[in-house]
């Protein structure tokens, strides 16, 4: 059902994101068992991570297996050896890899030499385990999924396009917001709009339309890791695309507000709105470990079949 990586949100189905959906709330509710014992996974970090680090170790160690972290130092991928190797070498020795990295090509060529699953724990095009996780607060909030209409608000960045492949094959519909030019690309348009499930994707440049019927308004930061040195200039083409109290006036009053973490309180969220009852920011924080037991455990122990 899962194949045997997963380093796109396009290497789901509806069916299988369903159910990964399904086993994560299940395991969120009912706790798990031991069923990785024995088993080990290679965590690789080109950049720094709070939340992807400590949620992988934490499912891990939970499902009765081990990580071991390696840091961008460590490896030099690329530079030491090149990620082929590094996939080769560490297949001999743990039961899957999970790697953040600069370039989305590492990630590839990280899954096409090794001989055990990759998870893709965020790249330059995508971080489907954060949309997964994203999903899963979603679903816990309203039960289903079809017909949510998900307004992202920001930079179309490696976030948004998992967010957009997941939103059409989980029933949603998803509105970008953006300024020209750092809308979703026009390839993320295109496979999106012909994936199954029957949810929809639109990419607009107004903030306000796109939040205006939103269930959950949702945004990050405006200059990605890596992208640091041009925030200075973003800041301009991002200034009306803040989500702040004014923004969210323009949503309906029960929408919630998400955000993947870390926050640049100021820039694109402001602390009013990050802070108020209406953020979800620590559920979703949170569903990153449950969510990452379910997709564990389908490409580790076969529980998705
Ligand atoms: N949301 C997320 O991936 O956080 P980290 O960068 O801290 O892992
Ligand atoms: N888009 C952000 C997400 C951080 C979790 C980045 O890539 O830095």
């Amino acid at each position: 059902m899962l194949g045997r990586d997963f380093v796109s949100m396009l290497d789901l189905n509806p069916q299988s994101l369903a159910r990964l959906l399904d086993l994560s709330l299940g395991m969120k509710r009912d706790g798990v068992g031991p069923v990785l014992q024995g088993q080990t996974l290679a965590l690789i970090f080109e950049k720094p991570s709070l939340r992807t680090r400590v949620s992988f170790e934490m499912a891990m160690r939970r499902l009765g297996g081990h990580a071991i972290y390696m840091s961008a130092h460590e490896v030099q991928m690329g530079d030491r050896e090149p990620p082929r190797d590094v996939a080769r070498v560490l297949s001999r020795m743990v039961q899957a890899i999970a790697a953040r990295t600069f370039d989305h090509e590492t990630v590839l060529e990280l899954a096409r030499y090794a001989d055990v699953p990759v998870v893709n724990a965020l790249s330059e095009d995508e971080h489907p385990c954060q949309a997964l996780a994203d999903l899963l607060t979603l679903r816990e909030r309203f039960g289903s999924l079809a017909g949510v209409r998900l307004a992202y608000v920001g930079d179309g960045n490696n976030v948004a396009r998992s967010l957009a492949y997941a939103s059409v094959m989980a029933g949603m519909d998803f509105v970008c917001a953006s300024p020209p030019g750092f809308g979703l690309p026009a390839e993320t348009l295109e496979r999106a709009c012909a994936l199954s499930g029957g949810g929809s994707v639109t990419q607009l440049y107004d903030a306000h339309e796109a939040v205006r019927d939103a269930t959950a308004v949702y945004t990050d930061v405006w200059a990605s890791m890596g992208h640091e040195a041009e925030l200075e200039s973003r800041k301009e083409h991002f200034a009306a695309f803040r989500l702040d109290a004014a923004l969210l006036a323009a949503a309906p009053a029960d929408a919630l507000v998400m955000h993947d973490l870390p926050a640049h309180r100021g820039e694109e969220i402001t602390d009013d709105v990050i802070e108020s009852s209406r953020s979800v920011v620590f559920d979703q924080a949170e569903n990153r470990m449950h969510a990452q037991q379910a997709v564990l455990a389908a490409l580790l122990g076969g529980s998705l079949g």
